[in-house]
């Protein structure tokens, strides 16, 4: 089976990452979308309601590509809201599949990540990784909301995971390798 590149993005960056993914495996890639454009307002509100999002229709089927990777941003310690309705509604679709963020950074929580997925899905991801945009800010800027929060990822940032990326690659294609040579 061909491999997917899912993603979700509120602001850009992990758009810019899926891209990056996208070109890399030389894979399909789609975006999930909600109804309404959402106001920067409401991501606290769904943070605190757990309510799910209102998705546009799927213009794809997970059922025929494997294995799948997700994108999305973190929200105050969770998977952001439409990207959590998509896997809630896809949830026995998704046999083979990873997480990948790129998100501000918050020590513990790639653990509070995975429990989330393993509750949400019957299959646990294959891996799942978190990019720190901590990590790309200099010294004096790190673990301060407002400059994590704020940053915009461009192409080159990319470069500056590029272990990370490869690894996680590697990780979450692995099962269709080993299939392959059976
Ligand atoms: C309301 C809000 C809460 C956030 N909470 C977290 C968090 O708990 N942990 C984290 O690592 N990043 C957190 N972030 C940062 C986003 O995950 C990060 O900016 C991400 O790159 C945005 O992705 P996007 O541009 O694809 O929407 C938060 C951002 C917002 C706006």
């Amino acid at each position: 089976m061909k491999p997917l590149v899912v993603y979700y993005s509120h602001s850009g960056n992990n758009e810019k990452l899926a891209l990056e993914l996208r070109d890399r495996i030389g894979c399909n890639m789609y975006e999930i979308k909600e109804k309404k454009k959402r106001k920067d307002i409401s991501i606290l509100f769904d943070v605190l309601t757990k309510r799910n999002s209102r998705l546009a229709p799927l213009e794809f089927d997970v059922s025929g590509y494997g294995p799948i990777i997700l994108l999305a941003p973190i929200w105050a310690g969770k998977i952001a809201a439409p990207m959590r309705t998509f896997i809630k509604m896809e949830k026995d679709k998704l046999t083979n599949y990873s997480f990948i963020t790129l998100c501000s950074g918050r020590t513990g929580q790639g653990e509070k990540i995975l429990a989330e997925l393993s509750s949400l899905t019957p299959k646990q991801p294959t891996t799942v990784s978190e990019l720190w945009i901590n990590n790309l800010l200099p010294e004096e800027q790190r673990n301060k909301i407002k400059y994590a929060t704020n940053f915009r990822v461009e192409k080159q940032h990319m470069q500056q995971f590029d272990e990370q990326i490869q690894f996680f690659i590697e990780m979450a294609l692995h099962t269709e390798k080993e299939e392959a040579l059976l």
